[in-house]
C-alpha cells in the first residue's frame, strides 16, 4: 500500500498557455517539451483505510488549505479509476525551491500519481497516468514521459495525453537555468491561463503555433538545434506577448531578464550556438548541446554574477519513475 516515484521538471520548446476546459486542465493547443533530469520530486504515498481524510506534507512541512485541495483533487479521481475510498499519508521533497517558473508542480503532479496507482497496485500506461498528472497540473503531464514529449491537446480526459517524441537519449540537449528569481510569483501559472483568452494576440499565438508544430517535431527528429532555438525562442515571447497583453496584464520578467535575451543573442553572434526559452517567471532557460554547456554556465557566471547554486545545468531525463527509497 506504499510506493514512491521520482520525477523530474520539464522545459517546453512550445508552451502550454490557456485552457479550453478548466476543470480537467485540457489545453488549447499541444505543446512539446523535455524532461530534465534535474530539478526532480519524490512523492511517497501510502494508503491506509484507518485515515479519515489525505495527508501531505512538502519538504517535511504538513499542508492545509490550497495545497491540499489541490493533490486530494487528483487523489480523489484516482480513487475512482482505482474503485477504493483509502485516503493516503503523501509526502513530497523538491530539489529546488518552487513556484518561481522552475516548475516544482510539474514534477510533483507527475511523480503523485505515479506513486499512488504503484501503492495501490493499479497498473497504467504511461499515457494514461498522464492524464491523471494533467488534473493537478497541465505541464504535469509531459513529465511522465522522458526525453522529447508532446502533450496532445485532445477533447477530454482520455483523451488529452502526453507522448514521447524521443527518447532522452536522442539529443544531449541541455537547458541551463539561470535563477534570477526564487520568490514566489504573484499570479502563479495554474491562474494565469483562465487570462490567456482575454488578450488579443491569444488568436495570433494560436495559429503560429499551430504552423510551428510540425517545424519543431522535424527539428526535433533531426537533432536540429538551431531550428529547435529560433521555434522555442519564437513561442516563449508569443506566449509573454500574451501573458503581457492578457486582463489583467501578467509581467513575469525582470530586468536581468531582458539582460539574459540579449547575452544569449550576443553569445550566439559570438559562435556559442545557443536558445532563450521563459516560463512563468523571471528565469531565463538556456537551450544548448550538452558539451557546450559548460560556457554558457561560466558565461552567465561572470555577466549575471550569479551563485553557483542559482545555474543549474540541466539535461534529458528521464518518464516519472518508481524507487525503492521511501520518505518515511
Ligand atoms: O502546468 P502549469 O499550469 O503550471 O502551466 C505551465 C505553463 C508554462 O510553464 C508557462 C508553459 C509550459 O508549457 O510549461
Amino acid at each position: 500500500m506504499k510506493a514512491t516515484a521520482i520525477a523530474g521538471a520539464n522545459i517546453a520548446l512550445i508552451k502550454y498557455w490557456g485552457r479550453a476546459d478548466d476543470r480537467i486542465n485540457l489545453p488549447l493547443t499541444n505543446s512539446v517539451s523535455l524532461t530534465l533530469d534535474k530539478l526532480t520530486t519524490r512523492t511517497t504515498v501510502e494508503f491506509d483505510t484507518s485515515l479519515r481524510s489525505d495527508t501531505l506534507a512538502i519538504n517535511g512541512a504538513p499542508q492545509s488549505g490550497r495545497s491540499l485541495a489541490r493533490v486530494v483533487g487528483v487523489m480523489d479521481r484516482i480513487r475512482d479509476r482505482a474503485k477504493t475510498t483509502a485516503h493516503a499519508r503523501i509526502a513530497s521533497t523538491n530539489s529546488f525551491a518552487a513556484a518561481a517558473g522552475m516548475a516544482s508542480s510539474a514534477s510533483a503532479f507527475a511523480a503523485l500519481p505515479t506513486a499512488a496507482f504503484a501503492a495501490l497496485g493499479v497498473r497504467l500506461s504511461p499515457e494514461e497516468l498522464s492524464a491523471f498528472a494533467r488534473l493537478g497540473s497541465g505541464s504535469a503531464c509531459r513529465s511522465v514521459l522522458g526525453g522529447f514529449v508532446e502533450w496532445v491537446a485532445g477533447t477530454d480526459h482520455a483523451t488529452s495525453v502526453a507522448q514521447q517524441i524521443a527518447p532522452a537519449s536522442h539529443m544531449d540537449l541541455h537547458d541551463v537555468v539561470l535563477v534570477f528569481s526564487d520568490e514566489e510569483k504573484a499570479v502563479k501559472s495554474a491562474e494565469g491561463h483562465a487570462f490567456a483568452k482575454t488578450s488579443p494576440l491569444n488568436l495570433g499565438r494560436l495559429t503560429a503555433v499551430a504552423d510551428m508544430l510540425p517545424r519543431l517535431r522535424a527539428a526535433i527528429a533531426a537533432r536540429d538545434l538551431s531550428a529547435m532555438g529560433e521555434i522555442a525562442e519564437q513561442d516563449a515571447l508569443l506566449m509573454h506577448s500574451v501573458m503581457m497583453t492578457s486582463s489583467p496584464s501578467l509581467a513575469y520578467w525582470k530586468a536581468e531578464t531582458i539582460e539574459g535575451i540579449h547575452a544569449v543573442r550576443r553569445w550566439r553572434a559570438e559562435g556559442l550556438p545557443c536558445y532563450f526559452t521563459i516560463d512563468a517567471g523571471p528565469n531565463l532557460h538556456v537551450l544548448v548541446e550538452g558539451s557546450r554547456a559548460p560556457e554558457v554556465v561560466r558565461r552567465a557566471r561572470e555577466t549575471f554574477r550569479l551563485p553557483p547554486e542559482r545555474i543549474v545545468d540541466a539535461g534529458p531525463g528521464e518518464g516519472a519513475r518508481l524507487v525503492p527509497d521511501h520518505l518515511f
